[in-house]
């Protein structure tokens, strides 16, 4: 049977797509961060894959591009919206650019050999017009969108040169209606016809495809190239008048402390939970163990150095003497513990304390089987036994 990997195949236009690809027989491998709602598509006609394009699973993507019956790849996942430049916070720069741009390249890199085989093998990726002019007010989602369509207009010249029919397709949309993309809610019928042209334009192997290119963007790109000044003025004044812009802060900031003296398992557990709940995760680390009457085998600068070393961890900070201290510098939205400090005065008190300022407090389940205490005994255990072995 003849498959399709649809990335963000869970919404939007993904899920239209992965709608038309089963009724025409396919099955497919839908990979993203949520299943799709339960029977908008037959169980049985695909398989889900947890997927989050920032955390790139280079062993997923591997293994459905070994597979033979893989024939299609569609990229649909992306992220971006209109607002400001300044209302971007970095950690949303950053998942923008990695969704949209660096990971979707790293997937096509991953099936490029499928691609420049002499094999059938169809590709699609999700553009966007804002990719192919300026595009004021989304000027973080329009720098990335442009990586991606330059990115496939080269590539597609190196396929033709190296002798394969195959091509990668760019849908270069403006706003469409029926997706939760552009705050509505996912309208598969809505969605259908327009998962069909795409189709259509991914089977035939051409390179890119503009809906409404001739009766509305031929002219607007003609605008834009004419006179990119011009056209920006009239864009941003024009988003701005439809009342598209949100300004608003997009980002969840997360915050924890710790010793992390002999960083270890438990730690590292704490951390990749709380990233996997936050977009910027923020961690203080205390000097010493002297608050807690233990002891420190690592230099705190070094014990620094490794957490801000860990990729779930986007800031390392000295830790204020009180996590409701540390709220007053980075105004973050969760605070992370693990589950031994579940009841303890101190959170009882910080449960209080941010009960009216919109921070959650998240308990992670502890890990058992270890902690720097039982590594500090152990290892002196060890040692005593060497010395009475001499
Ligand atoms: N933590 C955890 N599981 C562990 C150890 C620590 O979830 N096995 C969490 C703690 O709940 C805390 C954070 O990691 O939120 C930092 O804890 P830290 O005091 O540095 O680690 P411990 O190993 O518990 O240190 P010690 O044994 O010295 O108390």
């Amino acid at each position: 049977m003849d498959k399709a990997v649809i990335v963000g195949g869970s919404n939007g236009i993904g899920l239209a797509i992965s709608k038309a690809l089963i009724e025409k027989g396919w099955f497919v491998e839908i990979c993203g961060r949520t299943e799709p709602e339960p029977g908008v598509i037959p169980s049985k006609a695909f398989r889900f894959h947890y997927s989050d394009l920032c955390d790139f699973d280079e062993f997923l993507f591997g293994k459905l591009a070994a597979d033979e019956d893989v024939k299609l790849l569609m990229i649909t996942a992306g992220i971006g919206r209109i607002a400001d430049f300044q209302a971007h916070h970095i950690a949303e720069i950053e998942r923008i650019f990695r969704i949209d741009t660096v990971s979707t390249i790293k997937i096509l890199r991953i099936f490029y050999d499928r691609i420049l085989s002499g094999n059938d093998f169809y590709t699609g990726v999700m553009g966007s017009i804002s990719g192919w002019m300026s595009s004021p007010a989304a000027s973080v989602y329009a720098a990335a969108k442009a990586g991606i369509v330059r990115f496939i207009e080269s590539v597609n010249i190196e396929l033709e040169a190296g002798g394969t029919k195959n091509r990668i397709l760019d849908v270069s949309p403006a706003f469409f209606k029926g997706s939760r993309f552009y705050g509505g809610k996912n309208d598969l019928s809505v969605m259908a016809p327009f998962a069909e042209e795409i189709l259509t334009h991914v089977f035939n192997r051409e390179t890119r495809f503009i809906p409404k290119y001739e009766e509305t963007f031929h002219a607007v790109l003609e605008r834009y190239h004419t006179d990119a000044h011009e056209y920006g003025l009239h864009s941003y004044q024009y988003k701005k008048d439809s009342g598209r812009f949100d300004n608003s802060k997009k980002v969840v900031i997360g915050y924890l402390s710790g010793t992390f003296d002999l960083f270890h398992i438990g730690h590292l557990n704490l951390l990749r939970r709380a990233k996997q709940q936050c977009d910027y995760l923020i961690v203080g680390v205390h000097d010493s163990g002297k608050w807690k009457g233990k002891e420190t085998f690592i230099p705190f600068e070094e014990r620094k150095a490794i957490i801000g070393a860990c990729k779930y961890v986007d800031r390392v900070v000295d830790s204020c003497l009180e996590d409701s201290d540390a709220w007053d510098l980075w105004h973050f939205d969760r605070l992370f513990v693990g589950s031994d400090y579940k009841g303890t005065e101190r959170f009882k008190k910080y449960e209080e304390y941010f009960a009216d300022k919109g921070v959650e407090i998240v308990y992670f389940p502890y890990t058992q089987s270890t902690s720097s205490t039982q590594i500090r005994k152990t290892v002196l255990l060890k040692t005593k036994d060497i010395e009475i072995d001499k």
